[in-house]
C-alpha cells in the first residue's frame, strides 16, 4: 500500500550546479585562467575533447535559469563562484566585473524567492596558483581565505549560507592522484598534501566568512561520501573495506567533526602527516554549521595488493540497475545519513547538496522529455532520506544535482544530469518529466511511495 512522504514544512528543496560546468565564457569580463580552463585545452583529457569554454552559456542566460527554478518552485540553489572571475591571478586584484556576475546573479535569486547557497570552490583553482604548486602548496590554503574574505564583503549582506568547498577529496584525489580531473597529477604524496590544505583551507576560510560576515551566516562544506561493502564476509575483504573508509570517508569527515585525522592509518599518510600538519590545523579545520552531503553510490571493494595506499580495488557487484557512471544503490544514502548520525553526532545541520543520476533521456517527437528513470531514481532515493528522517537523523535539505545538462568533467556532455534538458547546439532549455515530478514534490512537500 502506498504511503504519502510528507517532508517538514521548512525542509529546502534545491538544485545544486557548479561554476564552470554551466557558466561558459571562460575569459570573458577579465576572468583569469583556472586549471580546469588549461586542463580542457589539452589534448587527450576529456571524452571528444569538449570543454565548459561555453557549457550551457549560464553565464548570458542566468535570467532565463533563475526562472527555471522559479518554475519548478525551488526554495534554495547552491551555485559556486569562479575564484578566477573575482580574483583572475588567485592572489592580488580583484576583478570587480566578475563580482558583479555573483551579483545580479544573487540579486536575480532574491528577486524570485530563492535562497542563494554559495559554494566558494567547486575545483577551478586559478591557474597562476596551480603554477606555484597548487594545493599541495600550503600557500594556497591562505590565498582561498582572502578570496573568501573579498567574496564575503561582496555578497553577505545578501548571502546566508555559504559553502566553502565542494568534495575536497574528489579535488585531491582525482587531480592529484588519478590524474583524471584538473590539474591532472599522479603523485600520491601531492594528494595527501593537497586534501589537508584544502580542508586547512576550509577552516581559514570560514573564519574569514563569519569575520566579514555582515549578517548571521551559516558555513559548510559539501563531501562527497560514499558507504563501502566488502565483496565478501572473508577477513580480507572486510579490512579492505574498512582501509577505503578510512580513505573515501574517515579522511574528511574526521577532521570536519571530530578534529583528529585517520591519515597515519596509511604509511605514505604517516610519512607525511609529521610535517604536513602543523599544531592547531586540525583545531581550525574542525569548524562547521552545515554539513553538506553529496551522495552517489556505494562502493563494493575487494582485498587487492596490487592497488597502491589502500590495497583494496573497486567490483560492480551484480544484481542491480546501473547509469552512465555508477550501480544505482538508493539504501545507500539512507545507511550513509544514519552513519553520520551514530558515529559522529553532528551538531550542525545536515543536507543532501548533491544526488542525481545520468540516464539516457532526449526529446521525444512531441519535444517533450520521458525520463522516467530519473524519477524512479529521485523517488527512491528520496524517500531513503525520508526513512531516516523518521529514524530521527535531522536532515534540512536535499538539493538534486542538477537543474540542468550541463559539462561533466572529463566525460563532457555525455552524462546529462538534469532536471532540464539542454540541447548544447542552441541552448534551448526544456524542463524533463522528472524536472515536473520534482515541482510537484516541491510543492506538496512530499509524495505518494
Ligand atoms: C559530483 C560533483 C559534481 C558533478 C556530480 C555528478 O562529484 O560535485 O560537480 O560532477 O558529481
Amino acid at each position: 500500500m502506498s504511503k504519502f512522504l510528507a517532508f517538514p514544512k521548512e525542509f529546502i528543496w534545491g538544485c545544486s550546479a557548479s561554476a564552470y560546468q554551466v557558466e561558459g565564457a571562460w575569459n570573458e569580463d577579465g576572468k583569469g585562467p583556472s586549471i580546469w580552463d588549461t586542463f580542457v585545452h589539452m589534448p587527450d583529457h576529456v571524452i571528444n575533447g569538449e570543454s565548459g569554454d561555453v557549457a550551457v552559456d549560464h553565464y548570458h542566460r542566468y535570467k532565463e535559469d533563475v526562472a527555471l527554478m522559479k518554475e519548478l518552485g525551488l526554495v534554495a540553489y547552491r551555485f559556486s563562484i569562479a575564484w578566477t572571475r573575482v580574483v583572475p591571478a588567485g592572489t592580488g586584484a580583484v576583478n570587480q566585473a566578475g563580482l558583479d556576475f555573483y551579483d545580479r546573479l544573487v540579486d536575480e535569486l532574491l528577486k524570485h524567492k530563492i535562497e542563494p547557497y554559495a559554494c566558494l570552490f567547486h575545483w577551478d583553482l586559478p591557474q597562476a596558483l596551480q603554477d606555484q604548486g597548487g594545493w599541495p602548496n600550503r600557500d594556497t590554503a591562505y590565498a582561498f581565505a582572502e578570496y573568501a574574505r573579498v567574496v564575503t564583503e561582496r555578497l553577505s549582506d545578501r548571502v546566508k549560507v555559504w559553502m566553502t568547498h565542494n568534495e575536497p577529496w574528489v579535488a585531491a584525489m582525482a587531480g592529484y592522484f588519478a590524474g583524471e580531473h584538473a590539474p591532472g597529477i599522479k603523485d600520491i604524496s601531492a594528494a595527501f598534501r593537497a586534501l589537508h590544505h584544502l580542508l586547512l583551507s576550509h577552516g581559514l576560510a570560514s573564519e574569514a566568512i563569519r569575520a566579514g560576515a555582515k549578517q548571521p551566516v551559516k558555513v559548510g562544506i559539501t563531501l562527497n561520501l560514499n558507504p563501502v561493502h566488502p565483496v565478501s564476509q572473508s577477513k580480507k575483504d572486510r579490512d579492505a573495506a574498512s582501509r577505503m573508509d578510512v580513505i573515501l570517508n574517515r579522511a574528511t569527515l574526521d577532521p570536519l567533526l571530530k578534529g583528529t585525522t585517520p591519515i597515519h592509518e596509511f604509511a605514505i599518510g604517516k610519512l607525511l602527516s609529521g610535517s604536513l600538519i602543523k599544531p592547531g590545523d586540525l583545531e581550525k579545520i574542525r569548524t562547521l554549521d552545515l554539513l553538506g552531503v553529496n551522495y552517489y553510490a556505494r562502493t563494493v571493494v575487494k582485498h587487492d595488493p596490487k592497488f597502491p595506499v589502500v590495497a583494496a580495488s573497486q567490483i560492480h557487484p551484480e544484481g542491480n540497475e546501473y547509469s552512465g557512471m555508477w550501480e544505482i544503490y538508493p539504501e545507500g544514502i539512507y545507511e550513509l545519513l544514519k552513519r553520520i548520525w551514530k558515529d559522529y553526532q553532528p551538531k550542525c545541520d545536515i543536507m543532501i547538496t548533491e544526488n542525481g543520476v545520468p540516464v539516457p533521456d532526449g526529446l521525444d517527437f512531441d519535444g517533450r522529455v520521458r525520463d522516467e528513470r530519473r524519477i524512479r531514481y529521485l523517488r527512491n532515493h528520496i524517500a531513503q532520506v525520508h526513512r531516516a528522517m523518521e529514524e530521527g537523523v535531522l536532515v534540512k535539505g536535499y538539493f538534486h544535482w542538477s537543474l540542468m545538462d550541463n559539462f561533466e568533467w572529463a566525460l563532457g556532455y555525455g552524462q546529462r544530469f538534469g532536471l532540464v534538458y539542454v540541447d548544447f547546439k542552441t541552448q534551448k532549455r526544456t524542463i524533463k518529466d522528472s524536472g515536473h515530478w520534482y515541482a510537484r514534490v516541491i510543492q506538496e512537500n512530499g509524495f505518494e511511495y
